[in-house]
């Protein structure tokens, strides 16, 4: 499937409660034959409000580390949420949303063939690493899954809550940088 058939099921997509509340939905921007794909773990009110991930306070963030190593969304990066529709105030999606959207991030990784998939935060992390993985402990590890490197590191609001863990963030994404060869 390619992209734009994956965004049209998922703008008709009835598969759990979000699609009510939602504004708009955030399906991913990016190159769509990026070697790297961030996955978030849903929108927030400004995503909500644009229909693209990451346009808040952690999207500037996570753009100006992205530029910083070279990366950027028109070049060489692709990025999805967990969930595509906002979870109300901004709370965690449900077991049962993540399950009814999975799906589609799947397709969407497969349609985009990144290199390198990267995990920002726990939500992301514990679902495509395992459930017990530790992302202040375990950031920055890789993990082959069907041929294909995974890996996590901090979600940027993290870093903007927690301001000293940017040196170990920035590292994380020049080594990701280094293994989309
Ligand atoms: N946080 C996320 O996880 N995703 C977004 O798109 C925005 C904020």
């Amino acid at each position: 499937m390619n992209l734009d058939e994956i965004r049209r099921q998922c703008e008709n997509c009835k598969g759990c409660e979000l699609y009510r509340t939602r504004n708009n939905l955030v399906f991913g921007a990016g190159n769509q034959n990026a070697d790297i794909f961030f996955i978030g773990e849903g929108p927030g009110e400004n995503e909500d409000r644009e229909g693209m991930p990451f346009v808040g306070r952690s999207g500037k963030l996570l753009d100006e580390t992205l530029n910083k190593f070279g990366l950027s969304r028109d070049k060489n990066v692709y990025i999805a949420n967990m969930v595509k529709c906002r979870p109300p105030e901004n709370r965690d999606p449900k077991k049962d949303e993540v399950t009814a959207c999975i799906g589609f991030l799947k397709a969407q990784i497969e349609a985009v063939n990144p290199k390198v998939v990267v995990c920002l935060g726990r939500v992301s992390a514990s679902y495509f690493l395992g459930k017990d993985f530790k992302v202040t402990k375990q950031h920055g590890e890789f993990k082959e899954i069907d041929g294909r490197l995974f890996t996590a590191t901090f979600h940027p609001a993290a870093i903007l809550r927690n301001i000293n863990n940017k040196p170990l963030f920035e590292e994380d994404i020049a080594k990701i940088k280094e293994n989309d060869k």
